[in-house]
């Protein structure tokens, strides 16, 4: 069977040259005789393969030493219990932008652990927008202001940022390595790896080394940055064949010519697609121009009575997981760095299709 389109939000697509090459190593790697997923992440060859992964992720992303780089367990879930846990007081005071369902899922997890003040919303637009930076209300004597600079849901993003005093946290799992970033901006990036990195379950964490030691008592030892840093990310048994794929793909991009040159086709792509989406009276995005995602982009038919049919046919045509999450409805393409350009032109050849037999 030929390869699909996925256009999942992830778990999602992989780039086809790193599935061949761990196709190919899968039963003996590197004459071994075994899987990489069967040697000791202690073994000399493991360490080989977490050093250069954290070595090619700092060059792509320009990490200077002032930041630890972290590979953790439980996604980017498990940081929002980690953030506050590690950064903030019982009873001090933090900060969250509320720009949709992850910023929420963050805000509740933070509650738990301090408290938190909503610096700005867009819920009353129902997400149709992302606050502005200059709206932001932040507290006095905030321990650090957490955003989600690309919501995958909604569909909806920050794509610019500005110098803070305040400790800037971004939930970056659904925008990481898709467009250059100012790491020095930030004192807290994180995220899961199943968009742009690799295999679900892995997360990351780029953390200022200045931050580290100040985990509340309560803090339990694999969800703070202080020891998984003095463990190199192997306090526990990490997840091995995640962070090889992970280096992979690495690998793979800094090939391609790093994260400019995939800045640039992302941008290609996502532009290509609103730009038929504006188009059509059959099709509409409901995000504020400035703030779309070039990562996900949510759609709605003219006819949503038509969505099982377009979603049936589109499976047909080899596109698949276009349905949009249920609490936006319609429809969502994310269109990951893996996600080839040509799959979003037989996209819009499909919806041009479909719109022409079903707009009456
Ligand atoms: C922006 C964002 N944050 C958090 C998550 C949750 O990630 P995980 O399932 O790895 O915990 C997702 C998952 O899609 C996401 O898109």
């Amino acid at each position: 069977m030929p390869r699909m389109y996925n256009f999942g939000a992830g778990p999602a697509t992989m780039p086809e040259p790193v599935l061949k090459e761990v196709q190919e190593e899968l039963l003996d790697w590197q004459g071994l005789g075994l899987s990489v997923m069967e040697i000791s992440h202690r073994s000399p060859e493991f360490i080989e393969i977490a050093t250069q992964a954290e070595k090619d992720f700092r060059e792509l992303l320009s990490i200077s030493d002032e930041y630890a780089v972290l590979f953790t367990h439980g996604g980017a879930t498990m940081h929002n219990a980690m953030i506050p846990l590690n950064l903030a007081l019982k009873d001090g005071t933090v900060d969250y932008i509320n720009s949709g369902h992850w910023a929420k899922r963050s805000i509740k997890e933070a509650q738990k652990y301090t408290n938190v003040n909503i610096a700005a919303s867009s819920e009353e637009s129902n997400f149709s927008y992302f606050p502005e930076q200059s709206s932001w209300n932040i507290s006095e004597n905030s321990a650090y202001v957490h955003y989600t600079p690309n919501e995958t849901i909604g569909g909806l993003c920050l794509r610019t940022l500005d110098y803070s005093s305040t400790p800037i946290v971004a939930d970056y799992s659904s925008g990481i390595l898709s467009e250059p970033i100012d790491i020095n901006k930030f004192s807290l990036i994180y995220g899961g790896a199943q968009k742009n990195i690799g295999p679900a379950g892995l997360g990351f964490a780029i953390i200022k080394k200045s931050l580290l030691g100040n985990a509340q008592d309560i803090t339990p030892t694999l969800l703070n940055y202080s020891s998984i840093h003095d463990g190199e990310s192997m306090y526990n048994t990490p997840p091995t064949f995640a962070w090889y794929m992970a280096g992979k793909v690495f690998k793979w991009l800094k090939d391609l010519g790093g994260i400019g040159e995939m800045a640039k086709i992302n941008i290609r792509k996502a532009e290509k697609l609103y730009s038929f989406i504006d188009s059509s009276n059959f099709y509409r995005n409901e995000i504020k121009i400035e703030n779309r995602s070039i990562m996900n982009v949510p759609f709605l038919l003219k006819n949503e009575e038509l969505n099982s049919l377009f979603l049936e046919e589109s499976k047909h045509a080899g596109l698949l997981a276009l349905k949009g999450h249920r609490s936006v409805g319609g429809m969502r393409a994310s269109i990951y760095n893996a996600l080839p350009e040509e799959g979003v032109n037989a996209l819009i050849g499909f919806m041009d299709e479909f719109e022409k037999k079903h707009n009456s």
